[in-house]
């Protein structure tokens, strides 16, 4: 299955003004050859400070890394690029990015979150922000009706996370857009699980996207690192630029570096990983020992017909629910040979995880659910992995 992405236009500040396939802008949106050395992979500037000239200017336009750095500034511009936006702000992680974005707003604002959604979230907000000031709605986004009734005057953010954790359901996008503008907030999207490749937020209305780097943009399970990047340029990318500098919870050298490394073949990669998805969840559905398999490309899944409308392919994550609660998926989970217990997702490895567990008291996660995140071994074998697994 090839994601059938139409081409864009560079955006604004690009060299290159003609329109360039995804793939292209993956390769060439922040990296040039070095005018230095003529090295064609970038530099790695580990330097944390950079000469000032004789009239105490910058030449350079770097001063200090806690501010901003060589590695950083590319990747940030590749990511702006990528998501077609005017500014990226990188982060150390995605939870420092998501900080960020709460911590623009002022004690008293109010904001909306899905049920279903990454529980870092739903957790820094109730345990950091809530006693600092913010309201937290959380609404199941599929539900027009309960987030139109949770909207205020003071609503500042309605956040949406689509494809989401752990059931994999999906956020219309193009409608909660327009929700949000009619009441005077911004749409912010963690598009960490589709990626720009396969998701476009802007295009469906949304103003700010944050993403985790650490999982599909790097791509190789080998850095942290989160991003957000804003629409259109203002007073809020500002403040987060500010919040970066000042807080410095920035992502390192390195990290910048691999995550770049990492966006380069995010296309291909993605490809593999819906493509495998695909059909391992293909085989997880005709299976009588799971009960149920959560993901969107599924025709009979429940966000099937609004992630046809936006997502290019239904992306690597599913879920499915064996028989026996925790107890059987436990069991399940270890007769696995190809797929590693292990938290996080994106890379090559295929990972499974017991969320329930994972998330503690207060998850919503069912105790038989697994997630996967379905890697880019070869599907015949993760199938027959499965397949082993569920005979024993
Ligand atoms: C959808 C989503 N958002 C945010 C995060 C947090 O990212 P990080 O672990 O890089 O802080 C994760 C992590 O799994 C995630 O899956």
């Amino acid at each position: 299955m090839t994601p059938d992405i139409p081409p864009w236009s560079v955006p604004k500040g690009m060299k290159e003004p003609r329109a360039l396939h995804f793939e292209t802008l993956a390769v060439h949106a922040a990296t040039a050859v070095d005018p230095q050395t003529g090295a064609v992979v970038p530099p790695i500037h580990l330097s944390t400070t950079f000469e000032r000239a004789q009239d105490g200017s910058f030449p350079s336009g770097y001063a200090y890394t806690r501010n901003d750095n060589p590695n950083r500034r590319a990747l940030e511009n590749a990511l702006a690029a990528l998501e077609g936006g005017t500014e990226a702000v990188a982060f150390a992680s995605g939870m420092a990015a998501t900080q960020s974005v709460f911590q623009a707003l002022a004690p008293g604002d109010h904001v909306v979150i899905p049920r279903d959604s990454y529980f870092g979230t739903a957790k820094l907000l109730q345990e950091q922000f809530v006693p600092w000031g913010l309201e937290v709605s959380i609404v199941d986004m599929r539900d027009l009706e309960a987030l139109q009734a949770a909207l205020r005057d003071t609503t500042k953010i309605v956040w949406a996370e689509t494809p989401s954790n752990p059931t994999i359901s999906i956020t219309d996008l193009r409608v909660v857009a327009s929700m949000a503008k009619a009441a005077g907030a911004l749409l912010v999207c963690d598009n960490t699980w589709a990626t720009p490749y396969l998701q476009r937020p802007f295009e469906l209305g949304a103003d700010v996207v944050m993403h985790s780097t650490t999982k599909y943009l790097s791509g190789h399970g080998d850095a942290m690192g989160g991003v957000v990047v804003v629409k259109e340029p203002g007073e809020f990318g500002a403040t987060l630029r500010a919040i970066q500098g000042r807080g410095g919870a920035v992502p390192s050298p390195f990290d910048s570096w691999l995550a770049l490394r990492g966006v380069r073949t995010l296309p291909w990669r993605m490809r593999g990983h819906c493509e495998n998805a695909m059909r391992v969840a293909s085989f997880l559905a005709t299976q009588a020992g799971v009960e149920r398999v959560h993901y969107p490309g599924l025709p009979d899944d429940l966000g099937h017909a609004v992630a046809k409308t936006q997502m290019a392919a239904f992306g690597g994550m599913l879920s499915l629910v064996v028989p026996g609660g925790r107890t059987g998926a436990f069991a399940f989970a270890s007769r696995l040979r190809l797929f590693t217990r292990a938290t996080s997702l994106g890379g090559p490895d295929s990972l499974i995880e017991h969320r329930a567990s994972v998330e503690g008291e207060k998850t919503r996660a069912p105790e038989g659910l697994l997630r996967i995140s379905v890697g880019l071994e070869h599907a015949d074998d993760l199938i027959a992995d499965l397949d082993q697994a569920l005979r024993d």
